[in-house]
């Protein structure tokens, strides 16, 4: 019986892991971001085994993909069969059954009013730029409005939206032409001092009264793209009452609104989408990750009018690949089944016993989420909320070193984004060995 807590059976990295790692410094673009040395060798459920036969917890399900855990049974066998029957016809110039029924889904879940399409590309990168071409297509305007921390992927299109770290930007200019940014709801740290109990999203002052006033006029802009939870940004969670004045906003001045759920989405914050749980709906959904639980998919469902553009206007080769259908289809299938729920449930216990932790931990600032979709800020200063950065990464390293993945979010912030089959157990796991990660950086402060 494979076990469903962590076991360390080498020092990190082991010898197996350490000559991998060293093969890949010398073959591999030295842009990515490992915050710790996992080799990983097979995955099941939240679990993940390094080649060294080393056991982790799984709170990062590689950046918050593996929606279903890893090689779920029915994810595996709807790829095998879907694989031994054809891999790739390319959906933008033959038709295939699995993509039409992955469309139809889709529509159903998608909390956009009507009728809607869905395009299909291999990214959430691709579905912002569907979205964004859409958006400019459909409205014949060409300016479009983001956030202040937002992410929305890193191809030339979407790198002018994203707004989270300046290493992301720095040496790729110029942008894309015509995206504004406003300020984002992050209460924690509210950009205008306003309170939780009385705000009124006055954030947004800045968008209607100088961006708008002084910048770019509204008539002139096709769309706001806003993630309903920042997620690179630091799992920062906005209210109701600002996607809700957004949607105000844009509705006012025949702006679509993008809601990228590409990490907030596919049933991680115990909802399929983060923003249901406003009454908002927008006109066009990006989604990615945890849809096709591994496999590389993206999606820009829109509204049906709005996506009314011609053959030829937008397409991509390997874009809604069948194999990544059959596995979207399982996936959505498990999601509706258990999944969900379990995230809402699960989700829950993790935020108490994190929450709790903060009686004890001086380093946690707040503690904040949605479901499996938790983040815990840390602070050198409950009062000046300066940002702890460096002990951030030295949790993370020392939950790594006790047999937990984490990834960090933002500048100073973790991120709990694992598979949504977690158990409450394993809640629990994760949460004592965070608590005893934060001891030992407290100490050694
Ligand atoms: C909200 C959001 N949008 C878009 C993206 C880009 O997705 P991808 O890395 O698949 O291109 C990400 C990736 O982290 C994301 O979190």
């Amino acid at each position: 019986m494979p076990t469903t807590t962590p076991v360390l059976k080498t020092t990190l990295p082991g010898p197996r892991a350490k000559a991998i790692i060293d093969r890949d410094t010398a073959s591999v673009s030295p842009s990515y971001t490992r915050s710790y040395p996992l080799v990983i060798e097979r995955g099941y459920g939240a679990m993940v085994e390094d080649v060294d036969g080393n056991v982790f917890l799984d709170c990062a399900a590689g950046i918050a993909v593996n929606s279903t855990g890893h090689s779920h049974p029915d994810v595996v066998k709807a790829i095998t069969d879907q694989a031994g029957r054809f891999l790739h016809m390319s959906g933008t110039d033959f038709y295939y059954e699995p993509q039409v029924r992955l469309a139809e889904e889709i529509g159903a879940v998608v909390p956009i009013d009507g009728g809607v399409r869905s395009f299909f590309g291999n990214s959430g990168t691709e579905a912002i730029e569907a979205s964004v071409k859409l958006a400019r297509y459909s409205t014949r305007r060409h300016n479009i409005i983001a956030f202040l921390g937002g992410f929305h992927g890193r191809t030339l299109g979407a790198l002018a939206l994203t707004a989270s770290k300046a290493i992301q930007r720095r040496g790729f200019g110029p942008m894309m032409a015509g995206v504004y940014h406003a300020p984002y709801a992050d209460c924690y740290r509210c950009p205008v001092g306003a309170k939780p109990e009385s705000c009124a999203a006055e954030c947004l002052d800045f968008l209607e009264h100088q961006l708008f006033v002084h910048l770019v006029s509204p008539d002139e802009v096709a769309a706001v793209v806003v993630e309903p939870i920042q997620g690179e940004g630091g799992y920062v969670v906005a209210p109701a009452q600002f996607l809700e004045r957004l949607r105000g906003l844009t509705k006012e001045n025949g702006i679509l609104l993008v809601d990228d759920e590409v990490q907030s989405g596919m049933g991680r914050t115990g909802k399929m989408f983060a923003i249901e749980f406003t009454g908002v709906r927008p006109d066009i959904v990006t989604i990615a990750k945890g849809i096709a639980s591994g496999l590389p998919l993206g999606v820009a469902a829109a509204r049906a009018d709005i996506m009314a553009w011609p053959p030829g206007a937008h397409a991509s080769t390997f874009g809604g690949n069948p194999v990544s259908c059959a596995a979207a289809l399982a996936t959505l299938k498990l999601l509706k089944d258990t999944l969900m729920a379990n995230a809402a449930d699960v989700g829950g216990r993790l935020m108490a016993g994190l929450t709790a932790l903060a009686d004890k931990h001086p380093l946690i600032g707040d503690v904040r989420g949605r479901g499996l979709m938790v983040g815990v800020e840390l602070v050198r200063d409950r009062k000046t909320k300066e940002r702890a950065t460096t002990e951030r990464e030295r949790v993370v390293t020392a939950a790594f070193s006790r047999g937990l993945l984490l990834l960090g979010a933002g500048k100073n912030a973790i991120r709990f984004s694992p598979p949504l089959v977690l158990t409450r157990e394993q809640a629990d796991t994760a949460v004592r060995i965070f608590d005893e990660a934060l001891t030992e950086v407290e100490k050694g402060r």
